[in-house]
């Protein structure tokens, strides 16, 4: 286990392709982060860095205080898995378990008590004996993963490694990657461009797009006070309901002014704006759906009402502006049907302008 420091990171191809523009990042002894991202946003650049696969074109990377900016791959300690697991085909389970100890002169006995306690810990045990195209793909990820973490490495890195699976299994085996990270306490770096994923095992999101660092935090940090406009429609599904708009005041009081609606805002909130033209957002499941005719709801037209299993995601138009709201069960409603919604002041982010890096006013 390893603390691991980036200090200013940055990889720059030819032509000019900066694919990190500046990594700094403090992650902890036996800490899970994540970097995610959409594709191209550097996150496979910057774990290959930290792997040595990829020389930095800048900045430093510290494993407990000590720089192994310029160490080779084999001398940092780091196990890495990728999406694509190459396992040896012809070799059994069992050998392509034990190949690095054994490149290493690890004894015998102390190799098959390794291969017996990480394969009852991954779940393999039965599969020892076989080769890889006798399994599964989740098995195979398994023994991947076993593989790697065999040798019981400072650090291990592993990019989208979950990416080749079906949907269910994915799921499945996000759960037993949490588990085995508690099991091991290892130092984790995991690359996905599935915010869920980060979401579900991280203890901290390293958010990228472009090159750069977007937001770091907690996932309750990056999903309840997302930084930008970027990050904010990054993670959730559906997406954060983002409305355009410019301040306005009614009766005295500041408000939102988007096409068909209008909204009022906290004064704090509203006094921190500086752009012309606005975003405010709300989460789906902070669309709260009311009687047509209620009072202090906006009537809106349900434009689709698609069932998701427990909950239901219903799609609104009001003026031109859109918006989904996330509701539990109830019944369907018809395409047309009037509804009225509410939006609680207390959960609107606002973002001072329009852009992908508009900032939130809080
Ligand atoms: N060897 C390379 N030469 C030139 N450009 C590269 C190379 N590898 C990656 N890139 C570019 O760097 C950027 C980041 O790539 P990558 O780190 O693979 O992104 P991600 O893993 O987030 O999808 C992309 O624009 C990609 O095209
Ligand atoms: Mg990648």
């Amino acid at each position: 286990m390893a603390k691991v420091m980036l200090d200013g990171l940055r990889k720059e191809f030819d032509q000019g392709v900066v694919a990190v523009a500046g990594l700094d990042l403090e992650i902890g002894d036996g800490e899970f982060v994540s970097l995610v991202g959409p594709s191209g946003c550097g996150k496979s650049t910057a774990l290959r860095m930290i792997a040595g696969l990829e020389e930095p074109t800048g900045g430093r990377i510290l494993f407990d205080g000590e720089d192994v900016t310029d160490l080779e791959p084999r001398d940092r300690d780091v196990a890495m898995v990728f999406q694509s697991y190459a396992l040896y085909p012809h070799m059994t389970v069992r050998r392509n378990l034990e190949y690095g100890l054994r490149k290493r002169g690890v004894p015998a006995e102390e190799r098959a008590e390794r291969v017996a306690h990480i394969s009852r810990m991954l779940h393999i045990e039965p599969f020892l004996e076989r080769k890889p195209r006798q399994l599964s793909g989740g098995q195979r990820q398994r023994v991947a993963l076993g593989r790697a973490l065999i040798r019981d490495p400072r650090v291990f890195l592993l990019d989208e490694p979950l990416s080749n699976l079906d949907a269910k299994l994915r799921v499945h085996m996000r759960a037993e990657l949490a588990t085995l990270h508690r099991q091991v306490e290892t130092t984790m770096v995991y690359v996905t461009h599935d915010q869920l994923e980060a979401l579900t095992l991280s203890d901290r999101i390293i958010v990228m797009n472009h090159g750069e660092v977007q937001q770091i935090g907690t996932p309750e940090e990056v999903y309840t006070r997302p930084r930008n406009r970027f990050v904010a429609e990054f993670i959730g599904t559906p997406a954060m309901n983002l409305m355009e708009g410019r301040l306005t005041s009614e009766a005295g009081t500041p408000a939102f002014a988007a096409d068909g609606l209008t909204v009022p805002l906290p004064p704090e909130l509203a006094s921190a704006a500086s752009a012309e033209r606005l975003l405010l957002g709300v989460r789906p499941e902070d669309v709260a759906i009311v009687a047509p005719d209620a009072p202090d709801g906006v009537a809106a037209e349900v434009v689709l009402d698609e069932l998701a299993g427990a909950e239901r995601f219903l799609y609104l138009t009001v003026g031109t502006t859109q918006l989904v709201a996330r509701v539990a069960g109830g019944t369907a409603h018809a395409p047309g049907a009037r509804v009225g919604f509410r939006l609680p002041p207390e959960r609107l982010h606002l973002f001072d302008g329009t852009g992908e890096d508009a900032a939130a006013l809080r």
